[in-house]
């Protein structure tokens, strides 16, 4: 067995803990290949919820030894389980989060697509929280904020790739002031792992770093392909999460199609019908599910995002083999419908407001002498990472227009922190505009959107959330004055 990087066991702090079985019996299991099992009723992480307007939570992030896929494994989680709690919240709230670093590695906290203030103990990725320390967060939702599916992971740069994919993530829901009429609603926390036949965290290759890693066993909630029953006649909404480091998720549902309610935690007007729905990594999607009698399978259908061939003859195509997500089995005496679901007020169009400034971003990968192990630069506008650097400075209250562009054989997923986004060109635009934290930018593609810095001043950042490739420094530094 190949042992952990010593980058890696730097970013876990687990190295020596025992997470590495080392020796006889144990190095050959470690060779064997992890064999989860399938099948089990859907089981939901712990709800934190509060009933005043403050919630009080503590997360402590530690090497657990936990239950993946019904066998037991070495990760790294928050509070001991993988996922990590469901945060839920109301807009207008607070979250107070105490974040216990039990690593052994610098660690911070992100709360992805939450519109809240990036400063102070805000949601600040430049915080860095030493091992055995911890730090208070206080995150303070406006109360407009939007009602929705979001989540959080570490954000300490160089190591956030290898603490997500070693199990640490998790869910936070806006809960709506108006509530859409279902049955029941559920989470789908969709996260990938690779793991030794002793359930020890694989590390990645060099090649799958440059790629952006895709582990092996693909979850729902910390289950391999777990099974949901419900009652024919029901209504539910999933809350689907795409917290894989770099796998993209073309979501279909077999014999039917998707009923599309919101993305990244912004509601469309209505319930948008489509075939197949793209989630990149980071992309959430709530879906409005109609079930009928019978046994169907929500699946991710192959999904090609380039690959790095042809960059010095290195890396392997990228296309991810179909993987069968959820079964959903429905039965027994149909029951009375429910109401229809009300339409929304729809989203701000940004369209219609006057575009203060312009900017283009170009995602690249370059030959070079680059933070990566192989060398290869992952820039955006020609930069690597440099948190000591401002790249863009905006004026709050102003929208921009921005052009994504990528010069590379593979997509980038662009993320910006703080403030969502309205594709106007390129993109999938289901039911009129949409917001989103993630836009995905096609390899040799161009995306246009347009942003609207609204409430915060402060510095934040933007990345490709393959964050392999973000921790390799494809991200930059903005600030709004
Ligand atoms: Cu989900 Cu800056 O990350
Ligand atoms: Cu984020
Ligand atoms: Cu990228």
């Amino acid at each position: 067995m190949k042992p952990l990087s010593r980058r890696q066991a730097l970013a876990l702090g687990v190295a020596g803990a025992g997470a590495i079985a080392i020796g006889g019996g144990g190095l050959l299991l470690a060779q064997a290949p992890f064999r989860p099992e399938t099948g089990g009723r859907l089981k939901e992480p712990v709800v934190l919820s509060n009933r005043g307007t403050v919630l009080n939570v503590r997360l402590e992030a530690a090497p657990a030894a936990v239950t993946v896929a019904g066998r037991p494994a070495s990760v790294a989680a928050y509070n001991g389980s993988l996922p990590g709690p469901t945060l839920r919240l109301r807009p207008g709230d607070r979250l107070h989060a105490t974040l216990v670093n039990g690593l052994g590695a610098p660690t911070n906290l992100h709360v992805h697509g939450l519109h809240v203030s990036p400063s102070g103990n805000g949601d600040n990725s430049f915080v860095r929280v030493e091992p055995g320390a911890s730090f208070d967060y206080e995150y303070v939702l406006p109360a407009n904020h939007p009602s929705g599916t979001f989540w959080y992971h570490p954000h300490h740069h160089g190591s956030v790739a290898d603490q997500l994919a070693a199990g640490l993530y998790g869910a936070i829901i806006v809960e709506d002031l108006e509530e859409v009429p279902v049955t029941r609603e559920r989470l789908l926390l969709v996260s990938d792992i690779s793991l030794t036949g002793t359930g020890s965290l694989r590390p990645p290759s060099t090649a799958e770093q440059m790629s952006g890693r895709e582990g092996e066993t693909v979850m729902v909630n910390g289950q391999v392909r777990p099974v949901l029953s419900a009652t024919s006649g029901d209504r539910e909404r999933w809350r689907i999460i795409n917290a894989c480091p770099a796998r993209y998720l073309r979501l279909q549902m077999e014999g039917s199609q998707l009923q599309v309610l919101a993305i990244d935690g912004r509601s469309l007007v209505t319930p948008a019908q489509l075939e197949e729905f793209l989630l990149a990594p980071g992309n959430r999607a709530d879906l409005l599910v109609e079930l009928v009698d019978g046994t169907t399978i929500l699946r991710a259908a192959p999904y090609d995002r380039g690959s790095m061939t042809g960059m010095m003859g290195r890396g392997r195509a990228a296309v991810s083999r179909p993987i069968d997500l959820l079964t959903v089995t429905t039965g027994g005496p149909p029951h009375s419908g429910l109401p229809p679901v009300p339409g929304t007020r729809g989203l701000r169009d940004l369209r219609k407001e006057p575009v203060v400034a312009r900017r283009r971003l170009d995602f690249s990968m370059g030959m070079g002498s680059g933070m990566s192990p192989d060398g290869i630069q992952f820039t955006i506008n020609g930069k690597e990472f440099d948190a000591g650097r401002i790249d863009e400075i905006v004026s709050v209250g102003s929208v921009e227009e921005w052009t994504l562009t990528n010069s590379s054989p593979m997509d980038h997923p662009l993320h910006l922190h703080v403030w969502p986004v309205q594709i106007i060109e390129k993109g999938r635009a289901p039911t009129g505009p949409t917001l989103q934290d993630v836009v995905n930018i096609p390899a040799r593609g161009e995306v246009k959107i347009l942003v609207s810095f609204d409430d915060f001043p402060g510095r934040t950042v933007f990345h490709c959330h393959i964050l392999d490739h973000e921790d390799m420094g494809m991200m930059g530094v903005i600030e709004a004055r």
